[in-house]
């Protein structure tokens, strides 16, 4: 039998393209932290990439990185501008904090250069609105990396609420969170308004809000009420070998909300890095003809939490099916994300992860943020690009 990423290529390319045999890409990496890692594991997996360049703002750190890697002859500049100018690149991976996934994004595109860019988009839904607008203009590829929706599992979520199996979905209630799980592995760059701008909400609540919304087709987003919190990550006694870090911390930890989209669905919504609970609860989709039931993850593991039930009637008996989970493996997520946004730059197709769709998970995000500031619901207005 196949492996896994032999299926995944048949599926990608109809097993018609030798990767071997076509010119090497040239790749520039833009951010050499934690994730970029993940890409540069990934590019490594495909014969028809080379990795010629990197940057990064701290000074010897794109060197450092790429001596860990195992990238030699990579030419290293202090920022994505310097890296843009002087290399012929046929794509980049934007792997930056969020502050910065715009102004970067927006310098490679302006440039004619194709972008992967890490989730969220931005911070700000302007942002990610000049992000589209020089997509545009460009005519270039801009994939956002939410690998998860790659996995077999979450797009079976997809597959059936587009099979009408559910009927017309009215509501939703999605998120997740861990107990305690603030992410500073690498330092504060996830929780410091600087660099992050957005916590909880923008570091894994964007993937909660793409799940859903990827599978009932990503409506509109009108109006939001949201909430937002920081009671975990500004005590020091959170961080016993880093109390410092709570002052740093400037970010939320939690938020929920109350979101209508258009065709009359409701989104209830709840993401925490921390709160004294195991888990906010699993992610249901409710129709007229069925309803969903799909387990919550660590937050995220980039699949579902279990095998997922539809609860629906059978012949007038209430019965409820079991989704057995499919066979699939996590760890190959990133091949796929890059591997696809590979693809979709050589031969000429749509962003695996397209803007404009994303474009109404930030307007969420946006919309919960300006709500939990002011204190009561605002409408979500998406500009047209
Ligand atoms: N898809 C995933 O599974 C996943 C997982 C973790 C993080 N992320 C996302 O990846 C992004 C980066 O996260 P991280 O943990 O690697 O952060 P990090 O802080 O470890 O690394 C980011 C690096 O970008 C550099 N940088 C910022 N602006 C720059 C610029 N203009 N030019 C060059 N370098 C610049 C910083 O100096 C820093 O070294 C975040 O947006 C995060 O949400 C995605």
């Amino acid at each position: 039998m196949a492996s896994i990423l032999d299926r995944f290529k048949e599926n990608t390319d109809g097993g018609k393209v030798d990767y071997n045999t076509l010119p090497k890409m040239k790749i520039g990496i833009i951010g050499c932290g934690w994730i970029a890692e993940a890409h540069v594991a990934s590019y490594k997996m495909c014969p028809d990439v080379e990795i010629v360049a990197a940057a990064d703002l701290v000074p010897g750190k794109a060197e450092a990185f790429c001596k860990a890697q195992g990238l030699e002859g990579v030419r290293c500049y202090p920022d994505h501008k310097s890296m843009i100018d002087n290399e012929q690149l046929d794509a980049v991976s934007v792997c930056t904090y969020n502050r910065t996934h715009a102004e970067c994004t927006i310098y490679a595109l302006n440039k004619g250069i194709p972008v992967l860019c890490e989730k969220p988009m931005a911070v700000t839904l302007d942002e990610a609105v000049e992000m589209r607008k020089a997509e545009k203009a460009s005519g270039k590829i801009l994939s956002i990396g939410f690998q998860p929706r790659l996995d077999a599992n979450m797009q079976m979520i997809k597959k059936i609420v587009q099979s009408g199996e559910l009927g017309k979905i009215y509501y939703i209630q999605t998120g997740g969170g861990r107990r305690r799980g603030i992410p500073t592995p690498y330092g504060t760059s996830f929780i410091e308004d600087k660099t992050a701008g957005i916590g909880a909400l923008g570091d894994i609540g964007c993937y909660s809000l793409d799940m859903v919304l990827n599978a009932v087709g990503y409506p509109k987003p009108l109006t939001v009420s949201g909430y937002k919190s920081a009671y975990f990550g500004t005590r020091p006694d959170y961080y016993p070998t880093h109390p410092e870090y709570a002052e740093k911390f400037t970010v939320d930890d939690f938020a929920a909300a109350f979101v209508r989209l258009e065709g009359g669905i409701i989104l209830d919504f709840r993401i925490a890095w921390a709160m004294n609970l195991d888990t906010p609860g699993d992610t249901i989709i409710l129709g007229t003809e069925g309803g969903l039931r799909i387990p919550s993850t660590e937050c995220w593991n980039g699949t579902t939490g279990g095998p997922m039930k539809i609860y629906h009637e059978v012949c007038g008996e209430q019965v409820e099916t079991v989704i057995p989970e499919i066979e699939d493996d996590t760890n190959l997520l990133f091949y796929k994300k890059i591997r696809s946004f590979l693809d979709a730059v050589r031969f000429g197709g749509k962003a695996p992860v397209p803007t404009e769709q994303i474009i109404y998970n930030q307007a969420i995000i946006d919309g919960i943020r300006r709500s939990a500031e002011c204190g009561h619901e605002v409408s979500i207005e998406v500009p047209e690009v």
